[in-house]
């Protein structure tokens, strides 16, 4: 009878496909009278603007009103930091909105667009991580995690490799690019419907660029067509542009981009550099890791330094380092501004301790999966290892245990059997030690294709490492004949927390999933709500709804406890109806409670809450317990690859994931699944490039490259770990929204696997992404070393 785990599709799957469910921009006809706004792009990285003469677009007919900086009555900023001028007086990357025609027609606003006249004064620019480097061009602070002494632990160490890695960005390519449409009402208050995953933010955002306090604005986000993290700040500035204009011109204003726009316009996965040093024993068990991080942040700080944050928190992964020193800083360059993208920087700290454990063990000769088993976090007393110690924690002086299970930055990581439990399943069920033997005759006898096969692990810290975020609101309504609206402050970007939501509210109450109606996102039923994201959407907006829902059956099980002559904790609530453990027979209708409930007049709604319980942070010191658990999985790819193109095909995919006991397995499978192709997308595929003038090259599908069905595997196999209860998270559950995006390193790792057996032995360098054209080189560079090594 549980509704909670059962196998149901989306809520939405029938209007997803059958094109009747509504997105922002679908709201437009219901408001015959808007305007449509296009924006002014300028063609330069860096430049002043000397001159702006919007005049000549108004001759363009049906062009009501071009916003520029004068028009902004409040702050003429659209960020947090307050570094994201809305109307810059110098642009600070190509592509950047100069300022915004208002039109009758989308046509209209395009031609005005083109009509305004700007003088620009081009200045230097710095396009690349390394250049900032080169001329010290850094935002926010240095974040710096370490724990032991990395310089003695590399003194100690046995052997020390040094290496860097340049890992691209990544596009969101979202289906439905930003949009925004905002409606101002009689009495002067603003109503805009936004595709934001952060709708209080956005709602902060138009208020602080009107100059008005927030209750005199509502953020509604029906759903979204994806939002991947480009929509957890970036939608802002559109938003506000909207409600700028309503605002004005007293009509409602629609802002919605078209692809190009939006690839121009907006920020990306970060694109990342590390260099490191790693001391490690002859039998691959690492000692001391120091690691340099530093990402391209483009032109303003927008969530820069919390990724980074989370890059430095995942540099470990699956991995215990006694000696650790890691040291993350966010370039400043001239280019969109790069923001959250699902893994929010875990991606890519993840990506650089596998291809250090991967050159550590081809250093050594010995084979990957070994060396990344052997320095599994684990519990005490399970085995020994070489130049363990008692590690100082930093500031400390006396020095304390580092156990086997703690994190660089204090946390213990408290289930930490489970890494080698999926580690050893996966192994086994996927033959994997056979599909060695497989591989490696196969490559021996051919001599141009060969194969690959990799198995890595994942871990993954869930909560916002911002503590003050980890909370969240719910209101739910129970109307007189049963029926129950549910209002939280969560937003659906295709992921399914509505879906977990809905069961989870059913399961609570103890109806039936039909009688749940989720209400879509609006800021006027939930307050100060945290952006759905950090994959915590479930966790806690579904632990705030249950906690409304168990408000709402407590009060009835009181009046069903008078009908039925028992205690209030012997009534059971389940599938609309309504009995006591003592006489299971004697059924009331749920629907009947209520109407008695209300006859008494018992309050038949509730607001819920929820806190995660337990974090701390010290954010200077970075050090303290940020995650209130960690998401495991691990992933096992073989790949064939031709050794004349460097084409490949993913030939074999087995996942095993971690999802705690599943809220909603169809939803979660969806998750993992998707999550591991973007993340192939990413590694292998999406190849984003700016040219040398700045300009993002890469600017829709043709020239950028997605995943589609025909980069899936042969063969794909996903399993969620069974019996797998989370203590303290919402029914057991766990979060599934990022971390299966880092399985995909699995497919990275399989293919330098094969470019290995191209040559005789030692580390392979291979770019990321891993196209063909990457693979191709690695290959050309093993090659080369077996020629010069003589045999
Ligand atoms: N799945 C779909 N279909 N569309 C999305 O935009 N975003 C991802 C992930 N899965 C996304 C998705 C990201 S970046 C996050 S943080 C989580 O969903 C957010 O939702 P959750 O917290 O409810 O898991
Ligand atoms: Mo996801 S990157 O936290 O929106």
């Amino acid at each position: 009878m549980k509704v909670v785990g059962r196998a149901i599709p989306h809520e939405s799957a029938r209007e997803h496909v059958t094109g009747r469910a509504l997105y922002t921009d679908d709201l437009l006809p219901r408001y015959p009278n808007a305007l449509h706004a296009w924006p002014v792009q300028a063609p330069h990285a860096h430049a002043h603007i000397v001159r702006l003469d919007v005049q000549p677009a108004y001759a363009v007919p049906g062009v009501v009103r071009v916003l520029t900086a004068s028009d902004v009555p409040g702050l003429n900023d659209s960020g947090l930091k307050q570094d994201e001028p809305l109307f810059p007086a110098e642009v600070m990357y190509s592509g950047q909105a100069v300022c915004w025609v208002l039109a009758e027609s989308e046509e209209s606003a395009r031609l005005g667009a083109a009509r305004v006249a700007v003088e620009y004064e081009p200045l230097p620019a710095i396009l690349s991580i390394r250049e900032a480097i080169a001329q010290g061009s850094f935002q926010g602070a240095t974040l710096h995690a370490k724990r032991g002494d990395v310089q003695q632990g590399l003194l100690e160490s046995a052997r020390v490799l040094e290496g860097e890695l340049e890992l691209g960005g990544q596009e969101h390519f979202y289906l439905e690019t930003q949009a925004s449409l905002a409606v101002l009402d009689e009495t002067d208050h603003l109503l805009v419907h936004a595709s934001t995953q952060h709708p209080s933010e956005t709602q902060e955002i138009v208020a602080q660029v009107l100059g008005l306090p927030r209750n005199w604005v509502t953020v509604q986000c029906v759903r979204m067509g994806g939002g991947f993290g480009g929509k957890e700040v970036q939608a802002n500035p559109f938003a506000a542009i909207a409600a700028l204009g309503a605002y004005l011109t007293r009509r409602p204003v629609r802002v919605r981009l078209n692809r190009l726009q939006d690839i121009t316009l907006t920020g990306k996965r970060h694109p990342f550099y590390a260099r490191w040093k790693v001391g490690f024993s002859e039998d691959g068990e690492l000692h001391a890791l120091q690691m340099e991080l530093f990402s391209d942040g483009g032109w303003s700080q927008d969530l820069s330094e919390p990724v980074m944050a989370r890059a430095v928190c995942h540099a470990d992964n699956a991995y215990y380092i006694p000696h650790m020193d890691v040291k993350g800083r966010v370039c400043k360059t001239h280019k969109t501004s790069q923001t959250a993208f699902r893994g929010f920087g875990g991606p890519q700290g993840m990506v650089f301790i596998e291809e250090v454990i991967d050159r550590v063990a081809r250093s050594l000769g010995l084979p990957p999966e070994v060396v990344r088993e052997r320095n599994f976090y684990r519990a005490e007393g399970t085995g020994h290892r070489v130049g363990e110690g008692r590690i100082a924690e930093p500031g400390t002086r006396s020095p304390e245990p580092a156990p086997h299970s703690t994190t660089h930055y204090g946390q213990a990581v408290k289930d930490v059997e489970r890494i080698r439990l999926i580690w050893d399943e996966l192994k086994q069920s996927t033959e994997f030690d056979r599909r060695r033997r497989e591989v490696s005759e196969f490559n021996a006898q051919s001599p141009h294709r060969k194969r690959g096969l990799a198995i890595t692990p994942v871990k993954f810290g869930i909560s916002f490492n911002l503590t003050a975020f980890n909370q969240a609101g719910a209101l739910v309504l129970v109307y007189q004949d049963g029926s129950v609206q549910v209002n939280h402050g969560g937003t659906e970007m295709g992921q399914g927390l509505f879906t977990k939501i809905q069961q989870i509210a059913a399961q609570t109450l103890g109806v039936p999933l039909e009688s749940i109606r989720l209400m879509p996102t609006r800021t006027d039923k939930v307050p100060n709500t945290s952006a759905t994201a950090a994959s915590t959407g479930a966790d806690l907006n579904g632990g705030a709804v249950r906690d409304a829902c168990e408000k709402i059956k407590a009060r009835l099980a009181g009046v069903a406890a008078q009908k039925l002559g028992v205690h209030p904790a012997d009534v059971v609530f389940e599938d609309g109806q309504v009995w006591s453990i003592w006489k299971p027979e004697e059924r009331l209708g749920f629907a009947e409670v209520v109407k008695a409930a209300y006859a008494q007049r018992v309050q038949l709604f509730a607001d819920g809450f929820y806190r995660t319980p337990g974090l701390h942070w010290d954010k200077t010191r970075m050090w303290g317990k940020p995650f209130h658990y960690f998401a495991f999985g691990a992933a096992v790819s073989e790949v064939e690859v031709d050794g004349f193109t460097g084409q490949y095909v993913l030939r074999r995919v087995d996942i095993l994931h971690d999802v705690g006991d599943s809220l909603s397995p169809l939803v979660d499978l969806g998750q993992v699944e998707g999550g591991f192709i973007q993340g192939v997308g990413w590694l292998t595929l999406e190849d984003l490039r700016w040219d040398a003038r700045g300009q993002v090259a890469t600017r829709s599908a043709s020239t950028y490259k997605l995943p589609s069905f025909s980069e899936l595997p042969e063969v794909f196999h996903v399993r969620l770990l069974p019996r797998a209860t989370e203590p303290g998270v919402v029914y057991g559950s766990k979060a599934v929204g990022e971390p299966p995006l880092m399985l995909a390193i699995s497919v990275r790792e399989a293919l330098r696997d094969a470019v290995a057996a191209f040559g005789r032995g030692g580390v392979v360098e291979l770019a990321s992404p891993a196209t063909p054209e990457a693979v191709y080189w690695a290959i050309e560079k093993v090659r080369e070393r077996a020629l010069v090594s003589g045999d």
